[in-house]
């Protein structure tokens, strides 16, 4: 059998990062690509490296030639400028989709059949942007963000209940964006519901620390987080390249799904071989369905600016 391959774009923080744990997992041969001139290759190289004190099988190269990522089964885009304090994601709208959108002309290229997992922000808005200039069928698109905003909410609420963060599972929703919509409700530990373990206030506050999770690292650190984030993107890696058929949340197409009518938007999907199988409908309340709808028209406006970018 050979290996699957899994090119990640940008050899910074989270693309570096990406590349460790995916190969760490042997989820299969690993291409760094990065523009700086040797940035990929001594990446590659140090985390081959690694693989003699941690073992793993698969190869981690690194390359400025797109050449080198042809035919790849997973392509996870990570460049693109991050945020640095006092930003907003939606700052970098302009510079990356220029970055998102050449990056995509060498993917729709060199890796035709691949799943394209985005990464670099505003998320939803760069998800749109790959969709568009690859013009791959929308359940080979999607963003990493949800599984970023759940784990940090589930980490959270583990810190809040000193319980195990691996008995947390929740679902959220919406744009990846200050207004994104985690739901309690469909929240639990080990199964129970998180609603039954702390009160509403205490939530409230979680809530409000997710949400700002983002800021809360680029202020400590003067630059944005990598370790969460790409794990995020491992995670949803492997749920396709072993047909996992995860549940999870994630940035998908949704037209009549919750009455989006056409946007790249946070969802709890089933993520499996043909990459977003299916977007679960939940039976949303009236104060979950107002969240969520402005959520979606915060990333509409910014998909309209891209269309202007394009
Ligand atoms: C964050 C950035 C990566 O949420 O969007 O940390």
């Amino acid at each position: 059998m050979t290996r699957k391959k899994i090119t990640v774009v940008g050899a910074g923080n989270v693309g570096a990062t990406t590349a460790h744990i995916a190969a760490g997992r042997d989820l299969g041969d690993v291409v760094l690509v990065d523009i700086i001139e040797g940035f990929a290759a001594g990446k590659a190289l140090d985390i081959s490296e690694s693989a003699g004190v941690y073992p793993f099988s698969c190869g981690v190269s690194g390359a400025v030639d797109w050449q080198a990522a042809a035919g790849s089964d997973v392509v996870i885009i990570t460049s693109g400028l991050a945020r640095k304090p006092g930003m907003s994601r939606d700052d970098l709208v302009a510079k990356n989709t220029k970055i998102v959108q050449s990056v995509c002309r060498h993917v729709a290229e060199q890796c035709p059949e691949a799943f394209v997992i985005v990464v670099c922000n505003p998320l939803d808005a760069m998800v749109y942007t790959a969709a568009r200039t690859t013009g791959f069928p929308a359940n080979r698109i999607m963003g990493m963000a949800g599984a970023l905003d759940s784990a940090r909410f589930a980490y959270f609420i583990s810190e809040a209940l000193g319980v195990s963060c691996g008995d947390i599972a929740g679902v959220l929703m919406g744009g990846h964006g200050d207004d994104m919509v985690p739901l309690p409700r469909y929240t639990a530990v080990a199964g129970i519901p998180l609603t039954e373990l702390m009160d509403a206030d205490r939530i409230a506050a979680l809530i409000d620390r997710t949400r700002n999770g983002g800021i809360e690292i680029v202020n400590l650190l003067g630059y944005s987080a990598y370790y969460a984030p790409a794990a995020g993107a491992v995670k949803m890696a492997e749920a396709i390249l072993k047909d996992k058929k995860s549940v999870m949340s994630c940035c998908a197409w949704c037209d009549k799904e919750y009455g989006v009518g056409g946007a790249f938007v946070g969802v709890p999907v089933v993520l499996g071989s043909k990459g977003v199988e299916k977007v679960i409908e939940l039976d949303l309340n009236n104060d979950e369905k107002t969240a969520f709808a402005e959520s979606v028209q915060h990333v509409k406006r910014l998909t309209a600016k891209i269309d202007e970018l394009l």
